[in-house]
């Protein structure tokens, strides 16, 4: 399949930005358009090098104006805005149903009536739900298990998705990928809070005993798995997106502390995640059959986005300076 004009929703978050960087490398004939609302999570200068070769609307998916503005003569759109963040989801569930669910459905029914070839939506293996053991790797026909709100929204948006292929014909596909990690990440997940943490001496966090695995993947690989399924993705199919990872936070934790030469004593057990999901982990057979491979194993991949906040520590300053960053830490982080 093959595009000309593609519409990127949340293009100034972190793996919106990631992708609009290969994109542009992969596809330099492409227009892109980027939409954003510029939340506390969109930063235009993860766009900064690209300027010129972007169209930027600042706007909200969720509203159809500025969906319709953004959608003119669009022949792919790929929805990555999403409200991201598991902990605040459970500070505060609203905005995650308005924007992942309601803003999901505004962009589908736009998408409609502009008659795009493909909608793409950008999904996540949380759907999946707790996985027992360390045994099973999710499937794409696994059932459902959502347990915090953010994992909620994004399982009923999907919902919403197949049910415009289904209903109305659409061309939709969908990607299921597991915890990215790499440059430009708001530093509210684990591994740039971790790595900005320590970089500042402060304490690393680890919620419970720091058992909880997580498959972490490379925002490039992540990225080039979304432009595999966008090209070569079969109508109405769902496709998971992992880096056959088994990594514990206390493994994350330690090989951060070690690279920066800091102290083990930085370490701080925490009162638990509520509901705290013990293991995500997917089997990406499906994507690796469409010719899609990962190509960061984590401690390259971790080594070289090191390096990356190492050399843009103003990036990360400047975002962890102000207000909404800091509120996190007060409410989520202070006394737990
Ligand atoms: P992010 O929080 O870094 O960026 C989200 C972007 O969406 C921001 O630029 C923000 O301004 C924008 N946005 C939020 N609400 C909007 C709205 N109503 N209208 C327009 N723009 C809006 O998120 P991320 O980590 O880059 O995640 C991107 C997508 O990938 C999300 O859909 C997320 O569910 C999914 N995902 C993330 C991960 C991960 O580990 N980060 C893994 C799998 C899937
Ligand atoms: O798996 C895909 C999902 O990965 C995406 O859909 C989400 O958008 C993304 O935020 C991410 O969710 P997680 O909950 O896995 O990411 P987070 O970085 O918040 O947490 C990763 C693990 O680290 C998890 O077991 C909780 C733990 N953790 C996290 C933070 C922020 C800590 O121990 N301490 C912390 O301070």
């Amino acid at each position: 399949m093959k595009f000309k004009r593609v519409l990127v929703t949340g293009g100034a978050g972190f793996i919106g930005s990631n992708y609009v960087h290969y994109a542009l490398e992969q596809h330099p004939d492409w227009e892109i358009v980027v939409l954003d609302k510029l939340t506390y999570a969109g930063n235009l200068e993860n766009l900064e090098p690209l300027k010129p070769h972007i169209e930027f609307v600042q706007g909200d998916i969720a509203n159809s104006e500025d969906v319709h503005k953004a959608m003119r003569g669009v022949d792919a759109v790929l929805n990555f805005a999403a409200e991201s963040h598991v902990d605040r989801s459970l500070l505060g569930p609203l905005p995650f149903v308005k924007t992942n669910v309601e803003g999901t459905l505004v962009l589908l029914e736009e998408a409609r009536k502009v008659g795009v070839k493909r909608f793409l939506q950008v999904s996540t293996d949380e759907v999946y739900g707790d996985l027992h053991g360390l045994e099973h790797h999710s499937l794409e026909a696994d059932p459902f298990r959502p347990r915090s709100p953010y994992s909620a929204s994004k399982a009923a948006a999907e919902h919403m998705v197949f049910a415009h292929g289904i209903s109305f014909g659409l061309d939709v596909v969908l990607t299921r990928g597991s915890n990215t990690y790499g440059p430009y990440q708001y530093p509210e997940k684990i591994i740039p809070l971790f790595i900005t943490n320590a970089l500042g001496d402060k304490p690393l966090p680890l919620y419970g005993d720091g058992s909880a695995v997580r498959d972490y993947m490379h925002a490039r690989d992540h990225a080039s798995g979304i432009d595999t399924v966008l090209h070569a993705g079969k109508s109405g199919e769902a496709y998971n997106l992992g880096a056959r990872e088994q990594i514990p936070g206390t493994e994350v934790a330690q090989r951060i502390l070690e690279a920066l030469g800091k102290p083990r004593s930085l370490i701080q057990f925490v009162t638990d995640r509520p509901g705290h999901d013990y293991r995500y982990s997917v089997n990406p057979s499906k994507a690796e059959q469409l010719g899609w491979e990962r190509k960061y194993p984590f401690p390259e991949g971790l080594a070289e986005t090191l390096e990356w906040y190492l050399e843009n520590q103003g990036w990360w300053r400047r975002v962890r300076g102000k207000r909404e960053h800091q509120d996190l830490m007060q409410s989520w982080y202070v006394g737990r």
